[in-house]
């Protein structure tokens, strides 16, 4: 018996609930929020597309009742408010911060063993707070930023390419911001074959470009924040520790010497598995990455102090 608890029933939350039980990632998913009725009404619409769409998982909605959520493997943290356009994610730390460290230790006190997702922006800040304030062990803190952007930068890779979305790979290191994150397009393939074989520099460079704007371009277009490819993204984070599946995600976790970096977690490739993070991957970066790398570091170092001014640390 698999559970999930996901926190927030707004976009992203739903969006990945809906994920977690289309794909059957979980037996029971519970979803819940501080508004009366919201996760009641999204889980029990879902519910009635069971059929529809053939999953068996099981999806439950409550309003704030965190005894619910008791005994989840993994809890999905969404809470706090979406970014707004124009807005940097750095601007929601004041207000995010208080909500995700309250929704943490509640969650905490019903699954102990939990471990635990962070959606919440600004994502890596997030991620860091959660780790320094509730004393679990680092393999069970996880910010999901990195499977998003690499996300993105598929896409974008595809859209260059003209080819089938499912034949590019490529990651994205570095924090979960518009200036902090690194398509790593030397890394890139199609078919396994380096993305430069296919497509010039200055394409590639588009492509990197629209890539760390991602998350700002949909913000843009939409009004608020996105939500399919950040539910989706959560979920695949989840899916692979739920089912051992020891896929090698771009995640936000503590760094303790790796990639030169200590008492900070930004975007690098790891292992989850059923214990979270299982392994960090220490890539073989060239001087103009690692320079990129450290000015990224150096920039979620700067958000993370703010946490001290805003009082949360
Ligand atoms: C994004 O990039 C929500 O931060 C998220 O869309």
């Amino acid at each position: 018996m698999s559970k999930v608890t996901v926190v927030g029933a707004g976009n992203v939350g739903a969006t990945c609930a809906n994920v977690l039980a289309f794909n059957e990632v979980a037996d029971e998913v519970v979803m819940l929020d501080i508004k009366e009725g919201v996760s009641e009404g999204k889980t029990m619409d879902m519910m009635q597309t069971a059929q529809l769409l053939g999953f068996d998982s099981v999806l439950k909605g409550v309003t704030n009742d965190y005894s619910q959520s008791a005994d989840s493997d993994v809890v999905v943290i969404t809470s706090g408010l979406p970014r707004k356009p124009g807005m940097t994610r750095e601007e929601l730390i004041g207000v995010n911060a208080g909500i995700v460290k309250s929704v943490a230790e509640s969650i905490l006190k019903f699954s102990p063993n939990a471990i635990l997702v962070v959606v919440s922006n600004p994502m890596d800040t997030m991620t860091y707070l959660s780790l320094k304030t509730l004393g679990l062990p680092k393999n069970r803190i996880i910010g999901m930023g990195g499977a998003l952007d690499s996300s993105r930068f598929k896409y974008r890779l595809t859209e260059a390419l003209d080819c089938n979305a499912n034949e590019v790979e490529g990651i994205v290191i570095g924090g979960h911001g518009d200036k902090t994150m690194i398509p790593l397009t030397r890394f890139a393939t199609y078919k396994g074959f380096p993305v430069s074989n296919f497509l010039s520099a200055e394409r590639l460079e588009k492509v990197a470009a629209d890539t760390m704007v991602g998350g700002a371009t949909l913000t843009g277009l939409l009004g608020t924040s996105a939500w399919y490819a950040p539910g989706a993204a959560a979920a695949s984070v989840v899916e692979s520790i739920i089912h051992n599946q020891k896929k090698m995600i771009t995640c936000s976790v503590l760094l303790e010497g790796e990639y030169g970096q200590n008492d900070l977690c930004i975007g690098v490739p790891v292992i989850l598995g059923k214990n979270g993070v299982e392994e960090i991957i220490e890539l073989p970066l060239n001087a103009d990455e690692k320079a990129k790398f450290e000015a990224s570091a150096a920039a979620v170092h700067k958000t993370n102090a703010a946490l001290k001014e805003v009082g949360a640390l």
